[in-house]
């Protein structure tokens, strides 16, 4: 199977190569570019495309696809809302994921993002480095002892949940479902309760009409005063005007954005020698106790591994004409 790899950035080059002997029927061609309308046209020849998150897949750009003759997506990222799946059905064209990989990745990354901004250790960084080395503006507090409040008890949600246990923390959670798995630490509650006991706040359900603006003015005001926010899930989970409004008012000890409206452009590029006109990251950005990182949650060396075992996984059973858990319909 000849499978055309689209956004290819060297770290994935890394990580499908490192795989691929073990799977001799598959070979990989891999390309810079992202599949859109223009560069779909180039997947002539091969058998399947290998499509990420910023990837384009709607019914036009599928239409060129089953045009070139390609019978296969593999998404290597487990969101599929840039794909139109009727679209890729109508076309024939079968479409498979990567529905979960190593979600302590995020998790941990989650509480990193909420040891620095309560340690300010983004400060501390910089700080020492020009030999400054009082401790004004450095003050945080400690986890042990404080409520973690966790919004959503999926796969990742109960990693951070184990995660703050060990940090000694008090544990509410709030989801649609109860997930049994956290029932001995877990105190489930309404979203109101959470907001407002918590000293920690982490997201971790997915974006949906339900969950579009979450963290919201009504919903900071009645948030404690000096408490934690952490999004590493999707960020119009929050809305960024609302936030930059309460941490003008000094409701938040210090927010961690993995993820933020407005990212789109920014994600995985560097944009270091442009004159960025977007107003409101340039805001977050400008606060002390904001500390954003670029969608980087998921980038660890074994969920790396993880995502390229199971795309590869997903082309055998495309080759072998299995069906798998990971199909997209
Ligand atoms: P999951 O599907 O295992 O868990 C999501 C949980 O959210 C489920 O328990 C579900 O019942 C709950 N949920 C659904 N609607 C809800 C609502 N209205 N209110 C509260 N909870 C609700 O998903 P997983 O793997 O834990 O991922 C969570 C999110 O993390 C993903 O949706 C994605 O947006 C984000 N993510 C971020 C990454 C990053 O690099 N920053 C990487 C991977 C995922």
């Amino acid at each position: 199977m000849k499978i055309l790899f689209y956004d290819a950035k060297s770290y994935d080059e890394l990580s499908f190569n490192d795989q691929l002997p073990s799977y001799p029927d598959i070979e990989i061609t891999f390309l810079k570019d992202d599949l859109d309308m223009h560069s779909a046209a180039l997947s002539h020849g091969y058998d399947a495309v290998c499509a990420f998150v910023s990837s384009d897949v709607s019914a036009p750009v599928v239409k060129v696809l089953k045009d070139c003759g390609i019978k296969l997506i593999l998404l290597r990222c487990a969101g599929f809302n840039n794909v139109d799946l009727d679209a890729a059905k109508k076309a024939g064209i079968r479409v498979m994921r990567v529905p979960g990989y190593s979600p302590e990745t995020v998790a941990e990354h989650a509480m990193a993002l909420a040891l620095t901004v309560n340690r300010r250790i983004h400060k501390a960084y910089v700080k020492v480095r020009e030999n400054d080395f009082s401790l004004s503006g450095l003050m945080g507090f400690n986890f042990y002892g404080k409520t973690a409040g966790i919004v959503g008890t999926g796969k990742i949600g109960v990693a951070m949940a184990r995660i703050c246990r060990g940090f000694g923390m008090n544990i509410l959670a709030y989801d649609v479902y109860h997930n049994p798995e956290l029932a001995d630490f877990v105190t489930y509650v309404e979203l109101p309760e959470l907001f407002s006991k918590s000293d920690l706040i982490s997201l971790h359900c997915p974006l949906t009409d339900d969950t579009y603006h979450l963290v919201n003015k009504d919903s900071i005001a009645i948030m404690k005063t000096g408490t934690i926010l952490i999004n590493t899930s999707r960020g119009a989970l929050v809305n960024t005007t609302d936030l930059i409004e309460g941490i003008r008012a000094h409701k938040f000890f210090g927010v961690g954005l993995d993820v933020y409206e407005e990212e789109g452009d920014n994600v995985f590029e560097d944009r270091s020698d442009e004159i960025l006109n977007h107003s409101t990251t340039a805001r977050l950005l400008s606060f002390p106790n904001v500390m954003i990182t670029s969608h980087q949650g998921f980038f660890t060396r074994e969920a790396l591994e993880a995502i390229a075992t199971t795309s590869l996984d997903n082309a055998m059973c495309y080759i072998n004409n299995t069906p798998s858990c990971n199909d997209v319909e």
